[in-house]
């Protein structure tokens, strides 16, 4: 990957913090139009049209059976085939997203599919619950942008007042957080409570969003790559720092494992959108100091410091 590819790809906004906390629940519609497989192009052509929308979803019952787009339309005008029914020129099997995945999967999936939506299902009965476009992603953005920057405001009068009035020759705070055994859908949880937590003790937001990425990128490795993990932040009044402990099977060549662009992820992570090779590159690029100690068969200490003051 080229350097100015990478620093887009690492650049650090309160956006992509966003994308990592937010589940694509809270930016889908709801309100979701739907046809039948028995309905025809013609049903469809005047749903688009009464709507100003370029897809549906079609749907049985609850269930899912395929997507229609204007593209599909299109064909059925010029072949003079509208009659047809949905069944016959739906694409079967579309890929779906689950309401709890994160936000930052569903912008993947914008980027490695040229579809301009995705049904979303729950992750349990399967059923269709809702739609996602990106259009639906950038208002929600924006929504939660403005409202985090008042909060941001609020916090900042907080901020570095932690460790004022108390008097020692060392203070520190430990949060520790266990990921033994976590799952997929848990993955994040841990790096989330961080975040809040941090702001809360009143952790610059700049600061707690450095700190927040690397860790989700920390934890996410725990969790694909190990059986899980412990994320331990200990809070000093001039820094914190950050260690992603497992037991894991270790790395054996850490230089390698550096290396922009360089995975072992499996392809059923890399369906799920990950294994860019980008995790360890985005924790370096987002803490002042890394260490990285790992014996294979032992497993992998990670460990990053984000400085709060000069
Ligand atoms: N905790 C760990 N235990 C074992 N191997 C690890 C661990 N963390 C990283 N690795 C190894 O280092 C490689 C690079 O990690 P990195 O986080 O940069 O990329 P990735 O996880 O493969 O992809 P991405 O983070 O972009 O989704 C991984 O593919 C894996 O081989
Ligand atoms: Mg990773």
């Amino acid at each position: 990957m080229k350097d100015d590819k990478i620093s887009e790809v690492i650049r650090v906004g309160k956006a992509q913090v966003l994308v990592y906390e937010l589940r694509v629940e809270a930016a889908m519609s709801t309100n979701v139009c739907s046809v039948s497989p028995d309905d025809t192009m013609e049903d469809v052509r005047k749903i688009l049209k009464e709507h100003a929308i370029s897809g549906l979803p079609v749907v049985a019952g609850d269930e899912l059976k395929g997507i229609v787009s204007i593209e599909d339309l299109i064909e059925s005008i010029l072949e003079g085939k509208t009659a047809d029914r949905v069944s016959q020129r739906m694409t079967r099997e579309p890929v779906t997203i689950c309401s709890d995945d994160l936000l930052v999967r569903a912008i993947n999936d914008f980027g490695r599919y040229r579809y301009g939506r995705f049904p979303v299902i729950n992750r349990q009965t399967k059923k269709l619950v809702g739609i996602i476009t990106k259009g639906d992603i950038i208002r929600c953005l924006f929504k939660r942008l403005e409202s985090n920057h008042y909060e941001d405001e609020l916090r900042r009068y907080r901020a570095g007042h932690l460790f004022e009035d108390i008097r020692s020759d060392h203070s520190s705070l430990v949060l520790k957080y266990n990921l033994e055994g976590a799952s997929f859908e848990k993955a994040g949880e841990g790096s989330s409570q961080l975040k809040k937590n941090l702001l809360r003790l009143g952790i610059h937001p700049d600061v707690a969003r450095r700190i927040t990425i690397a860790s989700y990128e920390a934890e996410m490795n725990m969790v694909i790559f190990c059986k899980g993990g412990t994320l331990i932040a200990t809070i000093e009044p001039r820094c914190v720092t950050v260690n992603a402990v497992d037991q894991g099977p270790g790395i054996p060549d850490i230089a390698r494992a550096m290396e922009p662009g360089y995975s072992t992820a499996p392809d059923w992570v890399r369906e799920l959108g990950f294994g860019a090779g980008m995790g360890l590159p985005n924790i370096k690029n987002c803490s002042d100091e890394m260490h990285l100690d790992s014996t294979v068969g032992k497993g992998t200490n990670l460990q990053f410091k984000v400085y709060t003051k000069k």
